[in-house]
């Protein structure tokens, strides 16, 4: 779902972040078919070190956007807005169509890859105990309440001079609101740099 320039920039941080060693695993919060999640999935593989990819979705589509998505959100999904963890039906891609993308289409190999099934404000708090420092952090959950609980939950375990990549600062108002916020309450000056029209990234301090 994202641009040529995106899959660029993703395949040039991940090479650089290998090389540059920085510690810790790759992580993709909002999959949908596994695209971008393929191209971090096949930078580890050449790569060849032994860092792992986890992998964060419901695997049943967006949940219900809130107040703080705006308008157009509520439209996209069809008038229910009430945050309510059930699927509107966008963005839909089941567990097994990525498992084939990923071990089928690019031969990735299995034990590289964790899967995290379930709604992040679920998922989260009982999985992240068991992790260790994240190198790269993409952000692709589209909403404030998917952005926010993210950050909150795995932005301190970034090593100092890893990557945080938000897909959607550009595209879907909440995902700004819950950036700027998170920013703001952490005091994090690092600059933010333009990917493309949607999507920005920061180095870690
Ligand atoms: C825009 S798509 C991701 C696109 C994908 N990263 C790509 O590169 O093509 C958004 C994904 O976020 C997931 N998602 C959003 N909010 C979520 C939440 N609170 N819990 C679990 N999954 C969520 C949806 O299921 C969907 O697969």
């Amino acid at each position: 779902m994202t641009t040529p320039e995106r899959c660029k920039h993703l395949w040039d941080v991940c090479v650089s972040i290998l090389k540059r060693e920085v510690p810790g695993d790759f992580v993709e919060c909002g999959v949908w078919r596994g695209g971008s999640a393929g191209v971090m999935g096949l930078a580890l593989k050449r790569g060849r070190q032994q860092r792992r990819l986890h992998l964060f979705d419901s695997f049943e589509g967006l949940p219900e956007p809130t107040d703080a998505d705006g308008k157009y959100a509520a439209e996209y999904s069809g008038g229910r807005s009430d945050g309510i963890l059930r699927s509107v039906d966008q963005c839909r891609a089941g567990l097994e169509e990525v498992r084939e993308f990923l071990f089928q289409n690019l031969d990735l190999d299995e034990a590289l890859v964790q899967f995290h099934v379930g709604w992040f404000q679920n998922i989260l708090p009982l999985d992240v105990p068991g992790m260790g420092p994240i190198a790269l952090l993409r952000l692709d959950g589209d909403w404030y309440e998917s952005t926010k609980v993210c950050l909150e939950h795995l932005y301190p375990l970034i090593s100092s001079g890893g990557i945080l990549i938000l897909d959607d600062y550009y595209c879907w108002e909440g995902c700004a609101k819950a950036t700027d916020e998170f920013r703001q309450a952490q005091g994090i000056r690092a600059a933010m740099h333009r990917i493309d029209d949607e999507a920005v990234y920061w180095e870690k301090e």
